[in-house]
């Protein structure tokens, strides 16, 4: 199966947002990610429920949303109004996760685990039957631009090996090298911020995080 490009915009050019979805077109990627950040959960700010509107009456891509926030189930039925297709909460915020599951899924969205670094695999193992698919963070969450979390391979092997059906999302410090890592590890969706949009050729990025060989046919 191919591997699913998810394309995060905290690092994209906010005052020119329209224009950056219309390059995720172009750059051929699959997924809009949409991290929102309250401040407390995490200790940083970026957006929220106006913008995921704004950007849902812009385009028609699946929206990705990751809740780094306190209270997702406070939020899960304004951010499914507002256009998320899935809703990725952390398991490590202070909502009962299986009420916050049921919570997006009534709504008719998707719904999501996130795992922080530190946060074991097994955790997540009550809730995989309400769970379309679990998030592994591969940096700690708060900001983009961060390095990948070597030890993390490892986690997203195991989740693999426990449930080799299990969509593994994996979110931080993706570049074509470490694309390769959770890929060979059991990851079957990415999420590429920095690296695809500071790249002098992102469709190429794209291709490269997705893993298609894109050296030139021999003739
Ligand atoms: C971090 C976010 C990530 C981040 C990815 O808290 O959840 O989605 O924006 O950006 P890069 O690819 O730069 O690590
Ligand atoms: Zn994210």
């Amino acid at each position: 199966m191919n591997t699913i490009v998810s394309a995060s915009i905290l690092n994209a050019d906010i005052c020119h947002l329209a224009d950056e979805l219309d390059k995720l077109r172009a750059w051929q990627v699959d997924m809009l990610h949409f991290d929102v950040m309250d401040g407390i959960f995490v200790p940083n700010i970026s957006f929220g429920i106006p913008m995921l509107s704004a950007v849902r009456s812009y385009t028609d891509m699946f929206l990705d949303v990751h809740l780094m926030i306190t209270d997702p189930l406070r939020y899960a039925e304004a951010f499914a109004e507002a256009g998320a297709d899935r809703i990725t909460f952390h398991l490590e915020s202070s909502s009962d996760p299986r009420a916050t599951l049921e919570a997006i899924r009534s709504t008719g969205c998707k719904a999501g685990i996130a795992l922080k670094p530190a946060t074991p695999p097994e955790a997540v193992f009550p809730y995989l039957s309400l769970t379309d698919m679990v998030l592994v963070m591969t940096v700690e969450p708060g900001f983009g631009g961060q390095s990948y979390l070597p030890d993390m391979t490892d986690k997203i092997r195991q989740l693999h090996r426990a449930f080799p059906d299990l969509c593994i999302q994996v979110d931080g410090g993706i570049n074509e090298k470490t694309a390769s890592l959770a890929r060979g590890a059991g990851a079957s969706e990415l999420v590429t911020g920095s690296y695809l949009f500071q790249s002098p050729d992102p469709a190429l990025a794209a291709a490269l995080v997705r893993g298609e060989n894109t050296s030139p046919q021999a003739v």
